[in-house]
């Protein structure tokens, strides 16, 4: 497979929410290419077993691992987290802001979720972005910052508003990172938003992995291949989504502004005959 520069053997690699699913997919492929690998999550057994998992591959290799507990929604832990990165590897090729969370929330009720919801699934981000991009910049060497959205951060589903929202948030950030990031002069670093579709992982909570979701190995084989391509937008696919249907919910979702509609109209009776004939 064709890869982008910053994913070869030697290259350092940073991941939040590395303990588990696509954090934890990445990190160990990064580890299989023979990258150094730096996981960071909360504390717990998952991250010490993740890191075993991903050192195991790494040390054939000659690559090394560290694992850092962290909680992203904490700013000077993710300082601390860039200086345990560059103290021990000397530089970062791949910054993963991947760490997130999922719980029921409701529209005007449970605040302390909504809040705990930003905290992690935004401010988590926002704290990487913040912490790592300038040194990045500063090696002048090719690069990327992934920061993970979601397909509900774009279309918006009806169900988990707060999730919506701070995936929402994420892909604004990080577009304007990006326009940022290819006006700065001397930049080597690129910023990407990965979007993953449905996939079998500790948010999912199912028992067994579901027909219609990814492997997380899949998801992180997509990015790589994006990367390589130079996409900014990855969006994923997944055993029931088509890239197609995508495009489509995504333009009905932008029509509504266009086209003077209601909010969510797709799940909106008085829209679902003109949804039905719209999409593919
Ligand atoms: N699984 C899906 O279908 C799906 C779809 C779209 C987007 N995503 C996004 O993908 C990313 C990865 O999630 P996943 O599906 O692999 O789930 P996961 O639960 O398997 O992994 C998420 C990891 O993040 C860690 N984490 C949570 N809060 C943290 C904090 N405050 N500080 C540090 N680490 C923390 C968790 O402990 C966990 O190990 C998330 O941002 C999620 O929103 C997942």
């Amino acid at each position: 497979m064709n890869l982008h520069p910053a994913f070869t053997r030697g290259k350092v690699a940073v991941i939040t929410g590395a303990a588990s699913g696509i954090g934890r997919a990445a990190a160990e492929k990064y580890a299989d290419l023979g990258m150094h690998v730096l996981l960071a999550d909360l504390p717990g057994d998952k991250l010490a077993a993740a890191t075993d998992a991903v050192r195991a591959l790494a040390t054939p290799r000659g690559a090394e691992v560290e694992a850092l507990a962290i909680d992203v929604a904490n700013f000077e832990q993710v300082q601390g987290l860039q200086a345990r990165a560059y103290a021990r590897f000397g530089q970062v090729d791949v910054l993963m802001n991947n760490a997130g969370m999922s719980v029921p929330t409701s529209d005007w009720r449970g605040i302390e979720d909504w809040r705990r919801t930003f905290e992690v699934n935004l401010w988590g981000i926002l704290h990487g972005v913040q912490a790592f991009t300038a040194a990045m910049i500063a090696q002048g060497t090719p690069g990327v910052i992934v920061n993970t959205g979601s397909k509900q951060g774009i279309t918006n589903p009806p169900g988990n508003p707060a999730y919506n929202a701070t995936k929402a948030a994420v892909k604004s950030a990080t577009e304007s990172l990006q326009h940022s990031l290819r006006n700065t002069p001397d930049c080597h670093i690129s910023a990407h938003l990965l979007v993953p579709g449905y996939t079998y992982t500790g948010l999912t909570r199912a028992a067994e992995k579901p027909a219609g979701a990814w492997w997380p190995a899949q998801v992180v084989d997509y990015l790589l291949a994006a990367l390589a391509r130079g996409s900014f937008y990855v969006i994923c696919p997944d055993n029931e989504v088509s890239s197609a249907d995508d495009a489509r919910r995504m333009l009905w979702a932008a029509g509504d502004m266009v086209e003077d509609r209601s909010p969510l109209s797709r799940w909106d009776p008085a829209w679902q005959a003109a949804y039905a004939a719209f999409k593919p």
